[in-house]
C-alpha cells in the first residue's frame, strides 16, 4: 500500500480547504479536496443536492475520497464524508487530522456560502445540530485535533506539518 494519507476531517468551515492546502505546499505533497473532486467532475454541490438529491452526493463524494486516498498526500474531506461506513473503514489506514470551530466563530465563515445543508436563516442552529451529531464520529476517527477558532491559521498549519 502506499504511504498513509493526512486527512483532513471536521465540519463545515472548520478551515480544512484552507489549512489542507497550506500544509501540502508546505510539506510538498500532492493535495486532494474531494468536494473539488466532485465539483470539477460533476458540476456545483448545491445542483446535485438539487437535482439529484443528498444521496447521490454522497456516492459522488464517497468517489473523490476513494480518489483522493489512493493518491496520498494531503486529503481535505467535505463535512459529512465520514457518514460512508466504507469511508470509515478506510480511514483507519491514514492519518486523520480533526479540525473543530466554535459556533461563533463560524458563523461568519460560512456566511453566504453555497452550502446546501446551511442555506436559508438558521444556518447556525443547522451547523450545530450537525455537528452534535457528527462528532461523536469525527473524534473516534481522529488521531489529532486542532481547533481553528482563535490565532492564525498558519499556527494550525505548522503544528499538523510538526505533526506530520
Ligand atoms: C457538507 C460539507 C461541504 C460539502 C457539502 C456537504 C456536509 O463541505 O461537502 O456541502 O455535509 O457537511 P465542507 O465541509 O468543505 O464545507
Amino acid at each position: 500500500m502506499n504511504a498513509p494519507a493526512i486527512v483532513l476531517i471536521g465540519p463545515m468551515g472548520a478551515g480544512k480547504s484552507s489549512v489542507g492546502k497550506r500544509v501540502a505546499k508546505l510539506l510538498e505533497l500532492p493535495y486532494t479536496d474531494t468536494d473539488t473532486v466532485v465539483v470539477t467532475a460533476h458540476g456545483p454541490i448545491e445542483r446535485i443536492f438539487t437535482e439529484h438529491g443528498e444521496a447521490h452526493f454522497r456516492a459522488l463524494e464517497r468517489e473523490a475520497v476513494s480518489t483522493g486516498l489512493a493518491r496520498g498526500g494531503i486529503v481535505s474531506l467535505g463535512g459529512g464524508a465520514v457518514l460512508d461506513a466504507d469511508t470509515q473503514h478506510d480511514l483507519a489506514a491514514h492519518r486523520v487530522v480533526l479540525l473543530t470551530v466554535e459556533p461563533r466563530i463560524v458563523a461568519a465563515r460560512v456566511r453566504g456560502s453555497k452550502r446546501p445543508l446551511l442555506s436559508g436563516d438558521d444556518a447556525i442552529a443547522r451547523w450545530t445540530e450537525i455537528y452534535r451529531e457528527r462528532l461523536p464520529v469525527y473524534e473516534r476517527l481522529a488521531d489529532v485535533t486542532y481547533d481553528t477558532s482563535t490565532g492564525p491559521i498558519q499556527s494550525v498549519v505548522d503544528a499538523i506539518a510538526d505533526w506530520a
